[in-house]
């Protein structure tokens, strides 16, 4: 079966929970949602039983897993669990009245639900598969700080406070998952979500900061605040208006004005929550749009510069802005990203932060859809420390037909053209599951940290808490 089916019964399903949350069941929104829901369902039902299995936040088809589907739809799977749901049963053609019932049970709506009908809960006899893969650790953690990421979204606009230690338990597993599978976690940075966008670039932020961050030689003591800080970085947009945060085009004085309190709310929530950890969280929050050069925004100090983990996140969060597509304008490609990065280098960025992050990415960063002169394409995983030797897979072939993913060498002189992943229907973070892709990226080969960096970036762990200390004080200036 195509995982596509799958995908799309799930994003009909959360759209008609999300609905039902917002409007009655008989109204014209809820009433098209349901019928597109039902409609999706349909085409994955057939003529024996589908199942669709939730365990340890991997969905599972008929027992086999869905693993990129798992980690796209993380907030429906909690959803789900929410309402103690195990496995769904699809039996036979989908009764769409039944279809409505079970939305209106998934979303909350009603606690009852009927038993036997075309459509069942948690009443599979089918045994749920288990997830083995080499990366089940890694994509659960990074599930898992998505769903965190949320809940606390929601907090927010709804208490105006949030609670630091969840956040720092789900980022302090996320890294220790990362540091030993760096190029899988980058790989897994390539992840996008463009319902929830937010979201998923704050982990991928985060997992990109971490990873350049442990290049730089950090430790994990000091990653944690640096990674849940990027996390983080934009919560202060949770008061921002959808409208202005999609607005296509130039924004006028005013929603720009609304646009660049976000760093200051975020750093003042942070505070706010306390814990371990929090100045650092607050700090990057306060300075992720302040450039190197003393620009952007909020200013500091005219002798000051951003705090280096403001820096560092400064550098992922852009790159992966960059290669995310937006209502408002196309992707780039990473490659491309990485140019736009040197541009900056020394103006908005650190320099010596671009260099170690484009010495751990490679020319052509993980993720990167390759077009080679033999007309053949390839999907970078990494590079092996030589720069001009990638690793990756070869997914179609010179004659332009679609293969069953095969690990590939290729030399930087091969590479023809870069193409935009999407444009070809390609999901790189997808591929870490095929067979063979995952002894290849796990193989030991990227750099893991550049000697001296710490030095040459001044490092002083009392002289960076002193910088947060000053930092911070700016949301006082500024409020
Ligand atoms: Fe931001």
């Amino acid at each position: 079966m195509n995982e596509s089916i799958v995908q799309n019964f799930l994003k009909q399903l959360q759209a008609a929970m999300s609905q039902l949350n917002l409007y009655p069941a008989n109204h014209p929104n809820s009433e098209a949602a349901l019928k597109r829901g039902w409609r999706a369902t349909t085409e994955l039902a057939g003529d024996d039983d589908v199942v669709i299995g939730l365990k340890g936040y991997a969905f599972f088809l008929n027992g086999e897993l869905l693993a990129y589907t798992s980690l796209m739809y993380a907030n429906l799977y909690q959803d789900l669990s929410a309402r103690e749901v195990e496995a769904i049963t699809l039996a036979g053609e989908i009764d769409r009245a039944e279809f409505a019932q079970f939305v209106q049970f998934v979303a909350g709506d009603t606690d009852d639900f009927p038993t036997g009908g075309t459509i069942r809960i948690n009443e599979s006899r089918l045994v749920e598969g288990d997830d083995t893969s080499a990366f089940a650790d890694l994509r659960f953690s990074y599930s898992g700080v998505v769903g965190t990421l949320r809940t606390l979204d929601h907090r927010i606009a709804r208490e105006g406070t949030f609670e630091m230690a969840p956040v720092m338990e789900a980022v302090e597993e996320l890294i220790d998952q990362s540091l030993n599978a760096n190029a899988a976690a980058l790989l897994l940075s390539t992840v996008k979500s463009h319902d929830e966008y937010t979201f998923y670039h704050s982990v991928n932020t985060c997992l990109m900061a971490v990873a350049t961050g442990q290049y730089l030689g950090l430790t994990q003591k000091d990653l944690v605040p640096i990674g849940a800080g990027a996390m983080l970085h934009d919560i202060g947009k949770v008061a921002i208006s959808p409208t202005i945060l999609n607005h296509p085009g130039r924004l006028d004085r005013e929603q720009w004005k609304e646009i660049t309190i976000h760093p200051q709310e975020g750093a003042q929530a942070i505070m706010a929550a306390g814990g371990p950890g929090h100045e650092v969280a607050a700090t990057i929050a306060l300075e992720h749009h302040a450039r190197f050069d003393g620009l952007g925004y909020p200013r500091l100090g005219p002798d000051e510069r951003p705090h280096l983990a403001s820096r560092l996140v400064a550098v992922s969060d852009v790159y992966d802005a960059i290669t995310t597509r937006r209502s408002y304008r196309r992707a780039e490609t990473p490659h491309r990203a990485l140019q736009i990065l040197l541009q900056g280098a020394g103006g908005a960025f650190d320099p010596d932060i671009v260099k170690a992050f484009i010495s751990l990415m490679g020319i052509y960063p993980p993720g990167s859809v390759l077009s080679l002169m033999s007309g053949e394409l390839v999907v970078i995983s990494h590079h092996t420390g030589d720069f001009s030797e990638l690793r990756g897979v070869l997914v179609r072939t010179a004659a332009g037909e679609d293969i069953e993913p095969e690990p590939v060498t290729i030399h930087e002189s091969q590479v023809g053209q870069q193409i935009l992943a999407e444009s070809v229907g390609i999901e790189p973070a997808a591929l870490l599951d095929r067979a063979g892709v995952a002894e290849t990226v796990l193989a030991p080969a990227v750099p893991q940290v550049d000697e001296g960096a710490i030095e040459r970036l001044g490092v002083d762990e009392e002289a960076l808490k002193d910088q947060a200390t000053r930092s911070l004080s700016a949301i006082v200036e500024l409020d």
